[in-house]
């Protein structure tokens, strides 16, 4: 096992509450740290802090990064991978003038039913590799587009080759051959198809919206999948305002996912509980949609992670400096505040408590930016800023000559 040192950071983001004096003009949580060194083995940070305070010959190899700026992986809680096909028609009618609703999940379903399990993995494996590249070391994945038994349940043992975060999306919409008896397709989801795919999940989400599932529905599948011994969390609010944020708040749900429309009450309901606001831009982008105010949940004391919503209908994005760019410039967050989001605040999203920071005993997943300071992810939009990426004690990724 190698003990590496990284040095020369000029920056490092430690998300660290223990930091005792970030550095100051930076938003507190992120724990920065100038001028510093961060040591890790395959499986954990050993050190970090202030490159003058680094034991002597603690390392067996140091690689000296060169005045650049360092930070933990991005936690991407929220994305739907295991399809085939894709919808860019649908996205170009869009940009033309039509409005997003729920129903384009079917043209995805029929494509995806007709989908090899190998077919399957390997659109999830391109995906995994492209977030990895931009920086995302943990990424969790939603079935939804099989929406039968026998497809939701291999959806599931496909996503299940790559992440761990594998969450249970039988609840998607309805699908076509259910339309006139959607009462049925709930039961169906809560009993049969639930025993089918819990040994292979470990989330159970529900997508409680306009076109998609009512609260009572919502609630009958979460409680159910409850019982069977899984986690849930919830897609609420992306179209319009519902009783979905404040259900999962009543679960103990580890997160509610869009929240773009949201009431006063949903938002102290969200502020005296441990549920997360995860705020998915990529989804408002790309369907032109108006964006969730950061603010009300910031300012009401919300812990609020960003992730990228990579689907092909509404956000086929896997990039989270992307999100953290636009949660900047358009939906009022600092570059502080959405870099917290996209590693921390996706963490707790998975109520993880071993990745998303680099506190000693941390997982060393880590990236290296090519530029000296992580403001310019929102400063340099659309500028492939992630130099490397180390996982497991180890280079996963780099663009470095
Ligand atoms: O998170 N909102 C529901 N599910 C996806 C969209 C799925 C689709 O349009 O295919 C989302 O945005
Ligand atoms: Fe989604």
């Amino acid at each position: 096992m190698t003990i590496t040192a990284l040095t020369g950071i000029s920056q490092l983001v430690t998300n660290d509450p223990g930091v005792e004096t970030p550095a100051a003009g930076h938003h507190a949580p992120l724990g920065v740290i100038t001028d510093a060194a961060v040591v890790f083995d395959d499986t954990r940070v050993l050190w970090r802090g202030p490159e003058r305070e680094l034991p002597e010959g603690f390392a067996d190899a140091v690689v000296d990064v060169g005045g650049r700026s360092v930070m933990p992986g991005f936690v991407d809680s929220h994305a739907h991978l295991a399809f085939a096909g894709d919808r860019a028609d649908e996205f170009a009618a869009r940009m033309a003038g039509q409005s997003y609703s729920a129903g384009g999940i079917r043209s995805t379903v029929a494509n995806t039913r007709a989908a090899s399990d190998e077919q399957l993995a390997a659109n999830v494996r391109r995906l995994r590799d492209e977030a990895l590249a931009q920086g995302t070391t943990t990424l969790e994945s939603k079935s939804g587009y099989g929406l039968s038994v026998l497809d939701e349940r291999r959806s599931l043992e496909v996503i299940g080759r790559f992440t761990a975060e594998s969450t249970f999306l039988g609840a998607h919409v309805v699908p076509p051959e259910f339309a006139d008896r959607p009462d049925d397709y709930v039961s169906l989801v809560a009993g049969e198809m639930l025993d089918a795919c819990a040994p292979h999940a470990k989330w159970i989400d529900v997508f409680c919206d306009r076109g998609a599932f009512d609260v009572d529905a919502a609630r009958t599948i979460l409680t159910a999948g409850i019982a069977a011994g899984l986690a849930p969390r919830i897609h609420a609010g992306q179209l319009e305002q519902g009783g979905g944020i404040q259900l999962a708040v009543e679960l103990g749900a580890a997160s509610a996912d869009h929240v773009t429309y949201a009431s006063d009450a949903d938002i102290e309901a969200l502020a005296s509980s441990s549920t997360v606001a995860t705020l998915l831009p990529g989804a408002e982008f790309s369907t032109r949609a108006r964006y969730p105010d950061a603010r009300r949940f910031l300012d009401a004391g919300v812990t609020v992670a960003l992730a990228a919503d990579c689907n092909p209908g509404s956000s086929y994005t896997t990039s989270i400096p992307f999100c953290i760019a636009v949660a900047v410039r358009d939906m009022l967050m600092t570059p502080g505040e959405a870099v917290w989001a996209a590693t921390a605040g996706g963490a707790a999203a998975l109520r993880r408590t071993d990745v998303g920071s680099l506190r000693v005993g941390a997982a060393p997943d880590l990236l290296v930016l090519d530029a000296p300071s992580y403001l310019h992810l929102a400063y340099r939009p659309g500028v492939p800023l992630v130099r490397s990426v180390w996982r497991g004690g180890a280079v996963v990724s780099s663009r470095a000559s």
